[in-house]
C-alpha cells in the first residue's frame, strides 16, 4: 500500500460533487481505502475523503476518537479556522464490503465526519467560514507552538 499526494485548496478535483461508490467488496476499492489509510496516519491527519487524493468517490475515513487535536484540513496545509459545527449527527452509509452501517457522532468525531462528508460535495471548511478574521496561519496564530 502508499502513502499518496494530497490535493490542495485551488486543485478544481477538490470541489466536485463525488460519484457514488458503484461496486463494494473489491480488490481496487481496498487497495484504494488502504491508501487512504496509509495516507491519514502518514499526515498525522483525523480524517481523509477520497477526492483528496484525486479520487473523485464518496468515499471517506475516521481517524479514531481518542487522535489528539484538529490540524485544519490536509488540503489547505499549514492554516486553521474556526467553523460552526453541529456537535452531535446521526450518519448513515456504506462499509466497504456493501454493509450498511448507521451510527451516530458527537464532540470531535461528530465536526470530523462532518468536515470529511464536505468534502465529498466539493466543499472545503474555508468556504464554511463565517468570520476571516478566524482564518490564518498556523504560525501566526499559534506562535511558538
Ligand atoms: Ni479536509
Amino acid at each position: 500500500m502508499a502513502v499518496r499526494q494530497v490535493l490542495k485548496m485551488g486543485d478544481p478535483l477538490l470541489f466536485q460533487v463525488a460519484e457514488p461508490v458503484r461496486e463494494f467488496d473489491t480488490p481496487q476499492l481496498d487497495a484504494l481505502i488502504a491508501d487512504m489509510f496509509d495516507t491519514m496516519a502518514a499526515l498525522n491527519g483525523a480524517g481523509l475523503a477520497a477526492p483528496q487524493i484525486g479520487v473523485s468517490q464518496r468515499i471517506a475515513i475516521f481517524g479514531k476518537e481518542t487522535e489528539e487535536g484538529w490540524k485544519g484540513c490536509l488540503s489547505v496545509p499549514g492554516m486553521r479556522g474556526i467553523v460552526r459545527r453541529y456537535t452531535k449527527l446521526r450518519y448513515s452509509g456504506f462499509d466497504q464490503r456493501g454493509r450498511p452501517v448507521a451510527r451516530e457522532a458527537s464532540g470531535f468525531h461528530a465536526r470530523v465526519v462532518q468536515h470529511e462528508c464536505d468534502h465529498l460535495d466539493g466543499i472545503l471548511y474555508p468556504m464554511r467560514i463565517k468570520d476571516m478574521r478566524l482564518f490564518g496561519y498556523e504560525d501566526v496564530l499559534f506562535p511558538g507552538q
